[in-house]
């Protein structure tokens, strides 16, 4: 999917010399994250700890790196340089910077698809953390899980005059709707951590190196398997999601191999089951598999597909049991389903996010890991890349990504395992959170 000049060296597994850490069954509460403001910090570059993925998947150790050294335009300059150019493009919220100035107005807009979800919070947060800081004006608007409402909101900010749209897709494919319209009138669109598909009007796109994702949790639990024939529950994020198939790919790249030999037995994809000697699926396959396993990035969904995968298996499908959890919103309402289980001995489970709410459960035991996803990296490559397109400049590309109609030049940013022996290092220390966040942090 992400095609790069190659050197695709394995990078440094970092997960891999972790201390084994299996999460005890113990029966936990459905935790539903708050959002809250997050400390602001500088953009900050989080080592990447990606297993070995395939050479064609693989992007190079300097696209996995490259987001962070990426500045199109710095700030300063930019500010002074687009001030003039713009058109009005208001907001209620931060119309002053820090110091008391009067806000440039940055022609851009942003969209991103839900507040119900703190993975978002995190993003807008950190925008405006960086928009403040660099004395800009954007607004922000969320779709709430609506593509009517992204295309309403994208329609909106057409008539303000933006130049520069930064859309996060509620529905891949439906977004390309609200691209084109924006195409149209002559704006720039930027996809955001999620690729729109299946539209020419996509001009550059920011993320994270999903592959790398999906292999983390993948080879997280390889690491942790110690028996042949450990049970494997296997969830995804919502099939209208691009990044669930790329999840899944990375994912299923490290433990299909595992599957194949008998170390880990699916017990709740039958698709996946009978697809467990391929190491390499279409994505026909994969939208098979997701369509048994999927979570649709929903809690309630998650917890009960899980509670009801935990109802059809026998006590000797349980156990000691393996569980590849999308993100940390499903893993928090898989993991209370498991650990409420009196057959289930022990789980380890995946995230991905380092949402509040699940760093508290792994350091609780609750949850195995998660994938830390710099947002403050995201967010800047965003703006730098807005910042650069408004003046008429081709932002820095380190690759592309198809989408099914065109390949989009790409710049992706590196993600590493969380668990509880780094958390500390990894999250607190980095600045990232607090320790007063968090209770029991040692
Ligand atoms: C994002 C994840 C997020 C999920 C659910 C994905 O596209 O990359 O970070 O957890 O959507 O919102």
């Amino acid at each position: 999917m992400y095609k790069t000049s190659r050197l695709f060296g394995f990078l440094a597994v970092a997960a891999l010399a972790l201390a084994a850490c299996t999460t005890p069954a113990t029966p936990g509460t459905s935790s539903s994250a708050t959002a809250t403001s997050e400390p602001q910090g500088s953009s900050g570059g989080a080592a990447t700890s990606a297993p070995a993925t395939s050479e064609a998947q693989t992007p190079t150790a300097e696209a996995t790196t490259s987001a962070a050294s990426t500045t199109a335009v710095t700030s300063t300059e930019a500010s002074t340089t687009t001030a003039a150019s713009t058109t009005a493009v208001t907001s209620t919220e931060a119309s002053t910077t820090t110091a008391g100035t009067t806000a440039s107005q940055l022609a851009v807009g942003i969209v991103l698809p839900t507040k119900d979800e703190p993975r978002w919070i995190q993003d807008e947060t950190r925008f405006k953390d960086a928009l403040t800081a660099a004395g800009y004006n954007v607004e922000i608007l969320f779709s709430q899980g609506s593509s009517a409402q992204e295309k309403q909101n994208v329609e909106s900010l057409i008539t303000k005059g933006i130049k520069v749209l930064v859309l996060c897709p509620q529905d891949s494919a439906a977004a390309a709707a609200a691209a084109d319209s924006a195409h149209n009138a002559g704006i720039k669109v930027i996809s955001y951590d999620r690729l729109i598909r299946d539209t020419a009007s996509v001009d550059y796109y920011v993320t994270f190196d999903s592959v790398a994702v999906g292999a983390q949790q993948g080879q997280y639990l390889v690491d942790k398997a110690k028996d042949k024939g450990s049970p494997l529950y296997l969830y995804a994020g919502a099939s209208t999601d691009n990044n669930a198939f790329i999840f899944f790919e990375g994912a299923w790249e490290v433990l299909q191999p595992k599957i194949a030999d008998g170390t880990f037995v699916i017990k709740n994809s039958g698709e996946a089951d009978g697809l467990k000697g391929k190491p390499k699926l279409s994505r026909d396959e994969e939208a098979k598999i997701i369509g048994q396993i999927t979570t649709n990035w929903d809690f309630n969904t998650a917890k009960n597909l899980a509670e009801s995968n935990l109802t059809k298996a026998q006590a000797a499908d349980k156990g000691n049991v393996f569980i590849l959890a999308p993100n940390d919103g499903t893993a928090r309402a898989i993991a209370d389903a498991f650990g409420a289980d009196k057959d289930v001995k022990s789980y380890t489970v995946t995230g991905q996010d380092a949402e509040k709410a699940s760093v508290q459960y792994i350091i609780d035991g609750k949850q195995s890991m998660t994938v830390f996803k710099d947002v403050r990296t995201l967010v800047k490559g965003a703006i730098d890349a807005s910042v650069a397109l408004v003046q008429g400049k081709t932002p820095a590309a380190k690759g592309s990504y198809n989408n099914g109609k065109v390949d989009v030049p790409a710049i992706q940013s590196p993600v590493i395992t969380v668990d509880k022996p780094n958390v500390k290092a990894t999250l607190i220390d980095s600045g990232y959170y607090q320790a007063s966040d968090f209770t029991g942090l040692q």
